[in-house]
């Protein structure tokens, strides 16, 4: 047993030698820290404070740069819709795959869905197609407010 742990211990320092050997990629004898824990630990909360810092700026730019809305998406939420018209066309347009009730069929239970998904986001996922096999719709903005204001209340 102790000969198998010398063992091991050779073969650790033979490749640490190795390391330390390597055709002057490593300039210093790395018998020495170059820095000592006390000293190292201080710079690396500046470190991660001043980088902590710069990723919450980034963010706020990226926010105050975020893409405006598109000019249909913008009459729409300037609308005020009518849940009742919304029901209407709701019935004509969504229930063959959302059930009469909005509880779900092919697409998805809808109940609830506001608070999952923004209005401009439950716009776009009526007009943009971008989900098969749910079709593109282009109602008019009244229409699509009333919608909203429907998809809302669920
Ligand atoms: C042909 C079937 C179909 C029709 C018609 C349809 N949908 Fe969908 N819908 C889907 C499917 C499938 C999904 C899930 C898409 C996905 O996320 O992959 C979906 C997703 C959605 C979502 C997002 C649900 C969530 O949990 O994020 C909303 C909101 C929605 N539909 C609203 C509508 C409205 C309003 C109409 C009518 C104007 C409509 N859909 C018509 C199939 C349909």
């Amino acid at each position: 047993m102790a000969n198998q742990w010398l063992g091991l211990t050779t073969v650790i320092n033979e490749g640490a030698n190795l390391t330390k050997d390597t055709d002057g990629l490593v300039d210093k004898p790395l018998d020495q820290p170059l820095l000592t824990t006390e000293a190292r630990s201080p710079l690396r909360t500046e470190v991660a404070i001043a980088m902590t810092l710069v990723i919450v700026v980034l963010a706020v730019i990226l926010w105050l740069l975020r893409p405006p809305l598109d000019l249909y998406t913008q009459s729409v939420l300037n609308l005020s819709g009518d849940p009742v018209q919304g029901r209407s066309i709701f019935v004509m347009n969504c229930v063959a795959c959302h059930g009469e009730w909005a509880n779900g069929k092919v697409g998805p239970n809808l109940h609830g869905v506001s608070d999952r998904k923004s209005d401009a986001k439950l716009v776009h996922q009526v007009v943009s197609g971008e989900t098969p096999p749910m079709p593109q719709f282009q109602p008019s903005p009244q229409d699509m407010a009333d919608l909203l204001s429907y998809l809302k209340q669920l």
